[in-house]
């Protein structure tokens, strides 16, 4: 079943053509209304269930518009108001879904859940996000990337913050995209060991430098995010701001990375936390264009998904 739960576990060759195949239909549309459809229409007369056990705004969004341009039909179900919330056991849920449906996008929280639903459904599973990782993202960002800079292989990202589920998927597109990743935050919200052992497995060079200059020279990349996730106690909020302040993004920081390297957040942003606003919306800034493209992103992702 061609589900797509992670970037580490889909082969580099069809990982590749998704970012092309999204580029290519990214510029079939250029200047048409968000809501007109695409000239192809891959999608006529699929169904597909976009599940969502937390808050989202780009990848509700992006997925059911993407899934419309490409003629095919959506559900947006919140988990709470499903069974899934109430008892109904993962696997059940999709073996009924699998009935109504031809492809399920699910945002989770464990990682076993995702890993359940794709075990137990006959239909593919997108990964939407867990706990662990976010690779729909991390698509997005190779795509804007390259679209800005050319190929992404042998260049130096560097990821300032907390070791999260989005730096998890950026060190498994690492070993799969071929470029190089220092990680520069406190030693507490380190990325798990075993994500940069994978990459390091694939050739790419990982370094962990907690000085956050030292790790920004030679970058051609600065990515971070939110101080704490979704999956995070508000609890800890004070302690993690503690952490993580020496690691804010700011053009201080910016002016040690080389001149013409880029900026990327997955958003929702805190302006003034874990990045000024003078790098949001100044010109290394390409968070945006990252928005945009987990819809094109995403569209070849549903195509690789469903075979069409
Ligand atoms: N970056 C991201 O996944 O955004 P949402 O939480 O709004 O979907």
């Amino acid at each position: 079943m061609p589900h797509f739960l992670d970037i580490h576990t889909t082969d580099p060759a069809e990982l590749r053509h998704m970012i092309e195949q999204a580029r290519a239909m990214k510029t079939a549309r250029d200047g048409l209304p968000k809501g007109s459809p695409d000239a192809e229409q891959p999608l006529a007369n699929h169904m597909v269930a976009l599940i969502f056990e937390k808050p989202s705004t780009r990848t509700r969004v992006s997925f059911d518009l993407g899934v419309r341009q490409m003629g095919g039909q959506t559900m947006v179900l919140s988990g709470q108001e499903m069974q899934l919330g109430h008892g109904e056991t993962i696997a059940d849920t999709a073996r009924v879904l699998s009935r109504y449906v031809d492809l399920i996008m699910i945002r989770t929280f464990e990682e076993s859940v995702l890993q359940e639903l794709a075990e137990y459904a006959s239909v593919p599973v997108i990964n939407g996000l867990t706990n662990r990782t976010h690779p729909c993202q991390i698509m997005a960002d190779v795509m804007t990337y390259e679209e800005h800079r050319g190929p992404i292989a042998g260049r130096k990202v560097v990821w300032s913050g907390d070791g999260n589920n989005v730096c998890a998927s950026f060190l498994h597109a690492a070993g799969q995209f071929g470029f190089d990743l220092t990680f520069t935050g406190p030693e507490v919200l380190d990325p798990e060991p075993e994500f940069v052992a994978l990459a390091r497995e694939k050739g790419s060079r990982v370094e962990i430098i907690r000085d956050p200059v030292r790790a920004v020279e030679g970058a051609d990349l600065v990515v971070t995010d939110t101080w704490v996730s979704m999956h995070e106690s508000q609890s800890n909020r004070e302690r993690r701001h503690n952490l993580l302040r020496p690691y804010q993004v700011n053009e201080a920081l910016m002016a040690h990375a080389r001149p013409d390297a880029l900026f990327m957040h997955c958003l929702p942003a805190h302006r003034e936390e874990e990045v000024t606003s003078a790098v949001m919306d100044g010109p290394q800034s390409v968070i945006f264009d990252e928005a945009e493209n987990r819809l094109h992103a995403q569209k070849a992702i549903l195509r690789h998904c469903l075979g069409v």
